[in-house]
């Protein structure tokens, strides 16, 4: 019996196309089941639209894994964080591909096309997929921040002053 591979969504920006069909046609080629959400054309786009068409899905559950990428991997980022369960980590090295995974969970990777290569994203993704969470401790802390998503703004770690109003 073959190991199921889980579903990974992605999408890019318009600065972002090339290196998401390089980054879909490694995990294709890996066994992973993988949907491509675009754009195809290169016709500027606002990034948020495409990180809510990842970081929905993942959010929901329906998606285990989403991958997102534009320019500098930031405003996919600042998007896809918006969405309660979604872990996004922009994958700048091979030791933060690694540990998103391993310390933070993380569940969408993303990349900036005009600040990485190519190749080197493409390595960071097979680690990110490959890692396990190590629970414990991180699963702590990342207990934390789902409660600071129920509770946007309100959030006070004990023992910490609030901010004066
Ligand atoms: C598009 O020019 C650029 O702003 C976008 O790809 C991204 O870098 C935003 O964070």
């Amino acid at each position: 019996m073959t190991k199921e591979r889980p579903i990974v969504v992605l999408a890019s920006d318009h600065a972002g196309i090339g290196m998401r069909k390089k980054l879909r046609d490694e995990l294709l080629a890996g066994g992973y089941e993988v949907l491509d959400l675009g754009p195809e054309t290169a016709d500027p786009v606002d990034y948020p639209d495409y990180a809510e068409a990842v970081a929905g899905p993942v959010s929901r559950g329906d998606a285990r894994f989403g991958v997102l990428v534009c320019g500098t991997g930031i405003g996919m980022s600042i998007a896809a964080n918006r969405f309660p369960g979604v872990r996004a980590a922009l994958l700048y090295d091979e030791f933060a591909a690694r540990h998103a995974r391993r310390h933070n969970d993380a569940n969408v990777a993303v990349f900036g096309s005009r600040t990485m290569r190519p190749d080197a994203a493409a390595h960071r993704l097979k680690v990110f997929l490959a890692e396990p969470f190590e629970g414990g401790r991180h699963a702590v802390r990342l207990e934390k921040i789902r409660r600071m998503e129920n509770r946007p703004g309100q959030y006070v770690p004990k023992g910490a002053a609030g901010c004066p109003s």
